[in-house]
């Protein structure tokens, strides 16, 4: 039986109706540029072989019911006409979030749509707390669904700004656009070089005899949500000392010339970003050309930023980027990925070696961690919202 088959029965047989939607989003793996959304700048991130499935189908009133498989079989539901925050099932608050802000856009849009309750199913197979945006999947599968059932016709861009919002507004964290986006509009084979201050994209094909390997620490990402917004306020302080609207519109001379007056860990915070930026404007110029030598040169240059001046990094990472680095050398390019604090690292590598970089990974990383690793080789997909 197919996927789709197997959950619309699974829909079934939990709310013993058809569903009328089944919406789909990928999770992403960012190539290059973490920690620069936030900032207005750069990020080159995939939509990745994973993601969430949510079908749907409408009430006659106003309750939003939700099951999601794959974190707990019973039902959790909610009124739109009072939304709260869930202590206990913390999981639906991405759900909650998500209506809130989708509820504020219909009532401020001149199209006057309107929505009812929903029955709601969710599976997914994004790894979760990896780093590879299983909650923007999440939101942007839940705005398809809505959009698709109640002919709302949102944009790929409406929708990511809704996902960012539920996450700054409702679920607490302060992250950026870029998961949301790319899971909303990336392109098959593609990564998507994206101008966060500007919303503008343009993709880069990577090159066909490219393998995208994902290794999962497994380290539990701990108290990553408070380090995540402590960072990007660290980063906020430094761009107003300089009085600008976002680290983006700093150089690197502007910055080394005020060393001595700014704080050494904002100066590094705000070294990481703006080097960043420019690294991930280069990657997709070694993307275009196939000039691995470069990428090698800038991703390394990233995690080694990440690690020193974000510090963001943590020494499983660290390790699996040594172990990755020494098979792939200048032939392709190995880093962490996302928002750090423990989940994956990326490696681009050419596919005639991933044998042997699976293979160092297995011999080596347990050894010495004492945690078995997770290792996907994935591929660029299409978003949701993509044409
Ligand atoms: C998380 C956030 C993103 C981005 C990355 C780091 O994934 O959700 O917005 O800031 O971290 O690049």
């Amino acid at each position: 039986m197919t996927l789709q088959k197997s959950l619309l029965q699974q829909f079934f047989q939990a709310y013993n109706k058809e569903a009328e939607v089944v919406a789909y989003a990928p999770g992403r793996v960012n190539l290059i540029g973490d920690h620069t959304d936030y900032n207005d700048g750069f990020v080159l991130p995939a939509a990745v072989n994973f993601g969430t499935h949510v079908l749907a189908s409408k009430r006659q009133d106003s309750v939003i019911n939700v099951i999601a498989i794959d974190i707990d079989n019973q039902p959790v539901s909610f009124n739109l006409s009072q939304i709260v925050f869930d202590e206990q099932d913390t999981w639906s608050n991405y759900v909650r979030g998500t209506v809130i802000e989708l509820l504020k856009f219909i009532k401020s849009s001149p199209r006057k749509n309107s929505v009812s309750g929903v029955d709601l199913f969710i599976s997914g197979n994004v790894p979760q707390g990896a780093g590879l945006s299983s909650s923007a999947a999440f939101e942007i599968a839940l705005l398809k669904a809505f959009s698709d059932l109640f002919n709302l016709s949102l944009s790929g861009i409406d929708a990511a700004k809704l996902g960012q919002k539920a996450e700054n507004n409702f679920v607490g964290c302060q992250c950026g656009i870029m998961d949301q986006l790319i899971s909303a509009l990336g392109q098959k084979s593609h990564a998507m070089l994206l101008d966060c201050r500007a919303l503008s994209y343009q993709f880069a094909k990577i090159p066909e005899n490219i393998t995208l390997m994902i290794v999962n620490s497994n380290v539990k990402r701990e108290l990553v949500s408070s380090e995540y917004n402590t960072r990007r306020q660290q980063c906020e302080a430094v761009a107003q000392y300089f009085k600008r609207s976002a680290l983006r519109d700093i150089t690197l001379n502007e910055l080394n010339e005020n060393k001595q007056s700014l704080e050494s860990v904002l100066y590094k915070r705000a070294r990481h970003v703006i080097s960043e930026n420019l690294r991930t404007l280069e990657a997709l110029t070694a993307l275009n050309t196939h000039d691995m030598k470069l990428l090698s040169r800038l991703m390394a240059d990233s995690h080694q930023s990440l690690k020193d001046d974000f510090e963001v990094t943590t020494p499983e990472l660290d390790y699996l980027v040594e172990l990755l680095s020494n098979v792939v050398k200048d032939k392709g390019g190995v880093r962490m990925t996302g928002g750090g604090f423990g989940g994956c690292v990326v490696a681009i590598l050419p596919q005639d070696l991933q044998i042997k970089a699976k293979q160092v990974i297995e011999d080596n990383y347990f050894q010495k961690t004492g945690i078995k690793p997770s290792i996907y080789i994935c591929t660029a997909e299409q978003g949701a919202f993509s044409l």
